[in-house]
């Protein structure tokens, strides 16, 4: 997980977290966000710094997780579209055996997420996974637009948690060597 020799001590200190006890937010203008603190500083930084200006023009929506008073995760979610043409065949392929012939088409609607971060005195307890299941129950109840896919251009130390929690895949294999990957999960697979 690449945490640092100053973080590992304070992680062993935390208790199990009980789910009961974590609660959804969204952003509001006036949040406290100044504790927060994940493994990653641009995901810190964009948190504290970008959030709320990203919220007011429209570009993302952020929401909060905490336990108690403290923040513990975060994530972020815009809207996203897949283009079959930017796709490889293979994944093209197994994309469109999922829909029925009729209904087929070029571009499919997804939504997005942006940010994913945990506080890193919280992490590996399975708040990861729990927002990814919550992300998925939020857009397949409210359900408000058509939206079959959930993608991430995930940072590449983090695509083994999508695969592994998540249940996302690749869409291509030439951004292997890449900073980050782009991945999806199609919303029909939740459950
Ligand atoms: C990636 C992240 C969100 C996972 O959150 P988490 O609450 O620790 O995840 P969970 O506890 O639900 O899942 C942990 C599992 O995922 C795996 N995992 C977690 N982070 C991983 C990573 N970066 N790479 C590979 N596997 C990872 C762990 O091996 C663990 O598996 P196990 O339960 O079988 O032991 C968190 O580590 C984090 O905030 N990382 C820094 C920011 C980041 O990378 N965000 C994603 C940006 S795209």
């Amino acid at each position: 997980m690449g945490y640092s020799q100053k973080q590992q001590p304070q992680l062993q200190l935390f208790q199990m977290i009980d789910y009961t006890k974590l609660k959804f937010v969204r952003l509001e203008p006036d949040t406290p966000l100044d504790s927060f603190r994940s493994i990653d500083d641009d995901l810190n930084a964009f948190l504290i710094e970008e959030a709320k200006d990203y919220q007011q023009e429209l570009l993302s929506v952020t929401y909060l997780l905490y336990y108690g008073e403290q923040i513990v995760a975060y994530f972020s979610l815009l809207n996203d579209v897949i283009r079959l043409e930017d796709t490889e065949k293979r994944t093209r392929n197994r994309i469109n055996r999922r829909i029925p012939f009729s209904k087929q088409r070029h571009h499919y609607a997804a939504a997005k997420i942006g940010r994913l971060a945990v506080d890193y005195r919280y992490a590996c307890q399975g708040i990861g996974e729990f927002i990814l299941n919550n992300i998925c129950m939020m857009l397949l109840n409210e359900n408000k637009l058509g939206c079959r896919f959930l993608t991430v251009d995930a940072l590449s130390s983090a695509t083994g948690f999508y695969e592994s929690k998540g249940g996302f895949r690749f869409f291509t294999e030439q951004d292997a060597a890449d900073d980050t990957r782009l991945m999806y999960f199609d919303l029909k697979d939740f459950g």
